[in-house]
């Protein structure tokens, strides 16, 4: 956990403007977050949001008391998870926002996951899909993400929960990213493969 924090200091020496913890998908700290890989009985174990949630209230705790006050720290989360009976609800989510917002994050960043083969794969992406065809373990997050804002309804379910500013992303256009702000279902929207496709997207 600890080193997160060391993590950050380096970061804040190095002249970044801030940090995000990424708590999402299905890296380290999801692994607690989500019933579909954390099986412990311990305080870290998954027989509640708290216990679920504490190694990544810990970590953002000591991120915090390392890193100067002003600098910010964001949390991703999953919004909502696919395709596995265990994966994180949206209700569960909205809990796991207001946990790290009261541990000091300074944004949560909503995102979210699919599983497919058993668990075995993890997706993101509504047209990275299994060749030649979705199978049907893939088909939930398959349909839930093909249309674009598809996630906005995550975050704004924790934007009602949460005093702090809450960023949307995944499969956005301009267009839809402009609406969901109007809307008010989220303070930021974020793209990842149009800026890598167009750099100056902002800026038009
Ligand atoms: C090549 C590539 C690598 C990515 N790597 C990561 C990663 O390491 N961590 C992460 O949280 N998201 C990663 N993402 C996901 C993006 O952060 C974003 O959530 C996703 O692409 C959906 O947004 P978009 O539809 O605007 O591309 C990656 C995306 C792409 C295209």
């Amino acid at each position: 956990m600890d080193k997160f924090a060391k993590g950050a200091v380096r970061a804040q020496k190095a002249g970044f403007d801030g940090v995000e913890l990424h708590f999402s998908h299905s890296y380290l700290v999801n692994s607690f977050l989500s019933r579909v890989w954390n099986k412990r009985q311990d305080a870290y174990g998954c027989q509640s949001l708290e216990n679920r949630a504490r190694f990544g209230l810990r970590s953002c705790a000591l991120l915090k008391n390392a890193a100067a006050r002003i600098f910010p720290v964001g949390v991703r989360i999953n919004g909502r998870e696919w395709g596995a009976k265990e994966g994180t609800t949206s209700e569960e989510s909205v809990g796991f926002a207001k946990l790290f917002e009261q541990a000091g994050a300074n944004y949560i960043h909503v995102t979210g996951i699919g599983y497919g083969f058993g668990h075995k794969m993890c997706w993101m992406f509504p047209d990275f899909r299994p060749y030649p065809e979705v199978t049907d373990d893939t088909r939930e997050i398959a349909d839930a993400l093909k249309t674009t804002g598809a996630l906005a309804p995550y975050a704004e379910a924790i934007k009602k929960a949460v005093s702090i500013p809450v960023i949307v992303v995944n499969n956005l256009t301009p267009q839809m990213g402009e609406r969901i702000l109007e809307q008010g279902k989220a303070d930021l929207i974020a793209f990842a493969r149009r800026l890598m496709a167009d750099p100056e997207l902002p800026g038009r």
